[in-house]
């Protein structure tokens, strides 16, 4: 079997101005630190990191810049689209270098890696905490995804289309998933739906594809299940998600990964092939 093709997904980085924590505790720099050295580490290496929203907490501009310093390290190429807590045109400035859509509004994107294309779509709306696809935005993903009817697509976006149980969380949700999923079914080529938002790790269907949400490299939004609790956050194991792509089986693959030094590795067996 060949080495998959690794597309990495990271998300809801949350960075202030240099020296400034999150809610006053998280300290979301670090954490990318952390995050961008994993990937760095990693063999083989992925082909390209997607940053799935929230890539700054407040919007401003130093943000933007602390974020672009910080990124500078990472090896793989890297794409990403806005969350909630981005601001479009600063977030544009501080990184004209990605091949947007559209030179303003929506940041919408393709980019081709080997034979897969991933699809950046902003479910972003400016100043509000949940996520909408206005028509223009779904014009464009079904026009994207209408270019080629042979290459398999990876769609991200920001706002999860499917509820977790989380109610704060969920109120904040894609509020027409039932228009996204609409075109997704038109187009077989779409192999997941990956979101973020929830820094949660976690697995359902969406029209009738694989769907998930990628876990954070900071805080954690609590699994509160049945809503006893005030919305809250907490400093749990740190994770990116790995989508690897088995193009000769046409199959993909998301693995969580835990961001950190852990003991190992240390082999199952000895020189004589005895289970140690
Ligand atoms: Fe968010």
């Amino acid at each position: 079997m060949t080495t998959p093709l690794l597309i990495a997904q990271i998300s809801d980085l949350h960075i202030k101005r240099p020296g400034e924590k999150a809610y006053g505790v998280v300290d979301t720099a670090a954490a990318l630190d952390r995050c961008i050295a994993h990937l760095n580490g990693m063999r083989p290496q992925p082909g390209h990191v997607v940053i799935s929203g929230d890539l700054v907490d407040g919007g401003k501009a130093e943000e933007y810049a602390h974020l672009r310093r910080l990124l500078a390290p990472l090896k793989a190429p890297f794409s990403l689209i806005p969350g909630n807590h981005d601001a479009r045109e600063t977030m544009r400035a501080a990184f004209p270098d990605q091949p947007y859509a559209q030179s303003s509004g929506s940041m919408h994107m393709r980019v081709a890696v080997g034979d897969l294309d991933l699809i950046l779509l902003d479910s972003s709306v400016p100043g509000k905490p949940h996520g909408f696809l206005d028509a223009e935005a779904l014009l464009w993903l079904d026009k994207i995804l209408a270019s080629e009817n042979k290459r398999p697509a990876l769609l991200f976006l920001h706002h999860p289309p499917f509820v977790t149980g989380i109610g704060h969380m969920d109120r904040q949700n894609l509020q027409n998933a039932g228009d996204m999923a609409a075109v997704i079914k038109r187009h077989p080529r779409v192999r997941i739906v990956a979101a973020g938002h929830v820094h949660r790790a976690v697995l359902t269907r969406f029209a009738g594809i694989p769907a998930t949400i990628c876990p954070a490299p900071n805080h954690a939004v609590v699994l509160d299940l049945d809503g006893s609790l005030v919305p809250s956050f907490a400093v749990e194991p740190p994770a990116f998600h790995l989508h690897a792509w088995f193009g000769e089986r046409d199959e993909l693959v998301t693995h969580c990964v835990p961001i950190g030094n852990f003991i190992g590795p240390h082999p199952f067996f000895g020189a004589g092939g005895n289970l140690l």
